[in-house]
């Protein structure tokens, strides 16, 4: 089978080729084969390849992909009864590794069953991303102060991940205020969605636009940024609030002053998907898949915009999942 596989890390036009590996062996208890169709270039796959992330992410054979949408090849023993994925379903998976190649074995407790109507590119768009969004509203909904109808302030607010946080936020009446580094590039995303108000952080006044766009105290912000934004976000949340940090889109150091996180009660919070499956029961796990399902059939603008590339252009379809701003989802695709 194809598969494209990473020599070191580096830039991914000098250290990813197309390679012809081994089809898996037949999957062990509680594993499944999956023949991947599609699967959606996350920043964790570039930074990864760059060698921003762990080297071993990758090891030890080096095939890049964290998720991806695909049909049930083949089942180890137990699976059937466990989860009700047969031979043939269509599945999304969730934290798999080494999705850049034509199969992949995985737990069959990472995959999240598709149903008929939702498209393997609105699919790819749900897992991780969707996921992710889920906990991240999870964890800001715990904050003192945070429940209900209280402003929740977002960065990267064009990103796939914010994108299903804010979809999932609309529906439940909830106020977003959303940070782009671009307040040109505001509106285009303000149009989208109810309940959200847009701010540039070039704007030289974004964080007293942040106060007034906030009808109550911001007592938690959510943002995969890290760098030089986690201070700066660090001042907009009330005291007493808490920053959630789910990724390092900016890879400088954090300048944090403990004085202020003392003195304010300041929290800070890291929240990863990984390993989402393994710590939430099946049943949180079918009814979080059905409330992303039923998000994306009431708001599938969303997931529009998205290109597909063939497996074979994985440098291409990085350097347009990397261009900014950001126009949708970059998809690879498997041949037919
Ligand atoms: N913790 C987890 O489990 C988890 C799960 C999924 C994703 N993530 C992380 O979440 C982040 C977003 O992923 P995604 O798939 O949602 O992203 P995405 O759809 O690829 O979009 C990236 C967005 O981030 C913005 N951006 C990129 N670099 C930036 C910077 N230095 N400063 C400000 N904005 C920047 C881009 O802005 P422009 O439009 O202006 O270019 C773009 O809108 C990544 O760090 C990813 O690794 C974490």
């Amino acid at each position: 089978m194809k598969a494209v596989m990473m020599k070191r890390s580096g830039d991914p036009s000098d250290v990813l080729a197309m390679a012809d590996i081994p089809e898996p062996a037949a999957p062990a208890d509680g594993d499944v084969i999956v023949r991947v169709r599609k699967r959606l270039v996350h920043p964790a796959d570039t930074a990864a390849i760059r060698g921003f992330l762990p080297a071993a992410v990758f090891a030890p054979d080096g095939i890049p992909g964290f998720d991806g949408v695909g049909i049930v090849q083949a089942l180890g023993a137990n699976v059937e009864f466990a989860t009700g994925v047969m031979v043939g379903s269509r599945v999304a998976l969730l934290s798999a590794r080494k999705t850049w190649a034509e199969c992949v074995v995985t737990s069959a407790t990472q995959l999240m069953p598709v149903p008929d109507d939702i498209e393997d590119e609105v699919a790819c768009q749900l897992a991780t991303n969707g996921i992710t969004a889920l906990m991240l509203l999870h964890a800001a909904g715990q904050v003192a102060g945070s429940a209900g109808t209280a402003p929740l302030l977002m960065t990267a607010a064009a990103s796939g991940v914010a994108r299903n946080m804010i979809a999932l936020s609309s529906q439940r009446g909830r106020h977003v205020i959303g940070l782009v580094r671009r307040d040109a590039d505001a509106s285009a995303l303000a149009g989208q969605f109810d309940n959200l108000t847009v701010i540039g952080t070039d704007r030289p006044d974004w964080q007293a636009a942040v106060r007034a766009a906030a009808n109550s105290p911001v007592k938690v912000a959510i943002d995969p940024i890290g760098g030089e934004m986690m201070p700066m976000l660090l001042e907009s949340v009330a005291d007493g609030g808490t920053l959630i940090v789910y990724g390092g889109l900016d890879p400088r150091p954090s300048r944090i002053s403990s004085g202020r996180l003392t003195g304010r009660e300041l929290t800070i919070r890291g929240l990863s998907a990984f390993g989402w499956s393994e710590r939430t029961p099946p049943e949180q796990r079918a009814a979080d898949f059905e409330s992303l399902f039923a998000m994306a059939r009431r708001m599938p603008q969303n997931f529009g915009g998205h290109r597909t590339f063939p497996l074979a252009d994985a440098v291409k379809a990085i350097a347009h999942a990397e261009a900014s701003p950001r126009r949708g989802a970059t998809i690879l695709a498997s041949d037919d």
